[in-house]
């Protein structure tokens, strides 16, 4: 049992070589290899309501990175086609030594608990490369559930969903 606990602030520009240092990580390119992110842009802006960018603490360190996002609204429609009120997550855990302690359990209970205190939202859904069998045990875990296996650009993905009544 992990006593630490995890909690969430908003990313800021300050943080942008801590996420450009965590891009570069092996854990976390294997499980993102294509995909580019535009940090510079993205922190320079106040946060558009459809997207937030946490960093996860632990006693004050910077482990991690959580976003937030509704699929519909996403600016470049990442998720095609989707219904509303559907909220989507990409995570990870940024410093090698905090992975396998739980702290990626505590950052998506709270995200789960974040995105379902809107009334509206009906469902999560996450994308993990088929490959990445860990991310995916870990989201059956959370009670995350098989939708589809779907390309995005050149990543197969495995598209799983965690339904509001999933308790
Ligand atoms: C996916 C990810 C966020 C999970 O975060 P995490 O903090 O490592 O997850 P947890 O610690 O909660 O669970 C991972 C494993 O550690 C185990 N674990 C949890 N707490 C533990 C503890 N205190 N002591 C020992 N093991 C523990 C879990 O049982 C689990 O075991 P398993 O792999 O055999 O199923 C993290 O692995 C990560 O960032 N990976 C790289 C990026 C990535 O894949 N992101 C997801 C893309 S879709």
């Amino acid at each position: 049992m992990n006593e630490s606990t995890v909690s969430f602030r908003n990313a800021t520009l300050g943080d942008l070589d801590l996420l450009r240092y965590w891009d570069e990580q092996p854990h976390v390119l294997a499980s993102d290899p294509n995909d580019y992110w535009g940090w510079e842009e993205d922190l320079s802006k106040p946060q558009p309501e459809w997207r937030k960018q946490l960093i996860a603490e632990v006693n004050g360190k910077p482990i991690g990175f959580l976003q937030i996002i509704d699929p519909q609204l996403e600016e470049t429609h990442y998720w095609g086609d989707v219904e509303e009120n559907l909220r989507a997550i990409d995570i990870w855990i940024g410093e090698k030594d905090y992975l396998n302690k739980g702290f990626g359990t505590q950052m998506m209970k709270l995200a789960i608990e974040q995105c379902f205190s809107e009334p509206n939202i009906s469902a999560i859904i996450i994308d993990p490369l088929v490959s990445n069998k860990g991310a995916i045990r870990f989201y059956k875990r959370l009670g995350f559930k098989f939708v589809e296996y779907r390309t995005f650009g050149e990543d197969e993905c495995m598209v799983m969903s965690l339904e509001k009544d999933y308790l």
